[in-house]
């Protein structure tokens, strides 16, 4: 973090990202996990090349981990934020696999801004809970007209289960306490991690912009596991169904 406070022409891009990942990691322990078996069901299912589409892709975490690890694949990013796009165009400038797209997930003429038609594998990690069922339902319905036959759709988010309040309570108690215990030794939060972007040189124009769409952060719903995958098969994917869980997360996995 301390390359990015002292930027002053340009950003470091990589400081930048590390210091997004320690945030998110500070809700998400298991995120790294969950992003390996993200790409293990990729490789099973659509091989070591795919065109990935990463939908609200952030500062591109996703393809970061995907190119990575499949250095023939291509990935299109989506996002709606000024700020967080900016980190992604600055860490991907100069590889010309990654094609990044503002596009708002909430608009239903989005995927005409995609420079392809149809994708081997659409996926995305904790961003679609910034959505409302509705919108949600009707964003799977776009995603199953991108995802070409065979190809995947997964999605690694929070996905309560409201049969199970006091299980969820215990875990959201510890999690809770645990993520106390982080910030006292020093970890940013969501908050902090935005106040510091905003004093950046490079990065306040654009944060204001994203402070002006969004507020502090977007109020979508977190259904079920169950809900996410009967309206995946509602919308045209023949199967779909958990690839890994924790406490507080699931990964779903929808086969078109
Ligand atoms: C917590 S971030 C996660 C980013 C990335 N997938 C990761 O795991 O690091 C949530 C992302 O969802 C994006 N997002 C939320 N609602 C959106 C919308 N309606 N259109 C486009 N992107 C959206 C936000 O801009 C943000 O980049």
């Amino acid at each position: 973090m301390t390359d990015a406070d002292t930027t002053t022409a340009t950003a470091d891009w990589q400081a930048w990202q590390k210091s997004w990942d320690r945030q998110q990691e500070w809700y998400l322990p298991d995120r790294e996990e969950r992003f390996r078996i993200m790409l293990d069901m990729v490789e099973a299912l659509v091989g070591t090349a795919p065109r990935v589409l990463d939908l609200a892709c952030g500062t591109g975490s996703i393809t970061a981990r995907l190119l990575a690890r499949f250095p023939d694949a291509t990935s299109t990013g989506v996002d709606l934020d000024p700020a967080l796009l900016a980190i992604a165009e600055g860490t991907f400038a100069s590889d010309d696999r990654v094609t990044l797209v503002t596009a708002d997930l909430k608009d239903p003429d989005w995927p005409a801004k995609l420079p392809y038609d149809s994708y081997d594998a659409v996926l995305t990690a904790t961003a679609l809970h910034w959505l409302h069922r509705e919108p949600l339902a009707d964003l799977y319905g776009q995603v199953a007209g991108v995802v070409r036959d065979g190809g995947v759709f997964m999605n690694a988010d929070h996905m309560i289960d409201e049969t199970t309040p006091r299980i969820n309570a215990a875990e959201r108690a510890q999690r809770h306490v645990r993520m106390e215990q982080a910030r006292e030794s020093g970890v940013l939060g969501w908050t902090e991690w935005w106040q510091l972007a905003a004093k950046d040189p490079v990065l306040a124009e654009p944060t204001a912009r994203r402070y002006e769409i969004y507020g502090d952060h977007a109020d979508g719903d977190m259904p079920s596991v169950e809900w996410h995958a009967r309206v995946l098969r509602e919308k045209g994917f023949g199967e779909a169904r958990p690839v890994w869980c924790s406490p507080s997360d699931t990964l779903l996995l929808a086969l078109k």
